[in-house]
């Protein structure tokens, strides 16, 4: 799994004087079917989120609200995404190492996730992680 494969999608934006409208199929605006969604709210300036990977999931991550930074490394190269748009999310494949920081006040991070939760399919520790990855 490289982060050549993370990448920032547009989604469909219907524009309307009385607001606009903005929609997300699975395995049509993004390669997985949606089987979670989580979000992150009232998050204090300063605070990190994240610091793991996943083995299998697939997620898609969207700024309803605000804005934050994605930073994403797959144990050879790292990128970060400056996410403030609710038309556009950052698909985060699976085996790569995250964490979210620059919370703005009022940000709202919304996940939506290709399996329910499951703590097995975690990696928390970056040496395991790296270790893991060295192996596929
Ligand atoms: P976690 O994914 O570890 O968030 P972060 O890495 O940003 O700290 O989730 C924090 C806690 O929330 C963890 O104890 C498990 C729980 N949780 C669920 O019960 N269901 C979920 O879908 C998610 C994402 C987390």
């Amino acid at each position: 799994m490289s982060i050549s494969k993370c990448k920032v999608i547009d989604l469909p934006r219907v524009a309307d004087a009385r607001g606009n409208l903005t929609f997300i199929e699975g395995h049509n605006h993004i390669p997985f079917g949606i089987k979670r969604v989580y979000y992150l709210y009232d998050v204090p300036g300063g605070s990190d989120r994240g610091e793991h990977a996943h083995r299998n999931l697939h997620q898609f991550i969207v700024c309803m609200s605000g804005s934050f930074d994605v930073h994403l490394d797959d144990g050879q190269k790292n990128k970060r995404i400056h996410l403030n748009r609710s038309y556009f999310g950052l698909y985060v494949c699976p085996m790569i190492w995250r964490y979210l920081d620059n919370f703005s006040s009022g940000a709202v991070c919304m996940v939506l996730a290709s399996e329910n939760y499951d703590e097995s399919d975690y990696i928390r520790d970056r040496e395991v992680f790296l270790k893991e990855i060295a192996t596929l």
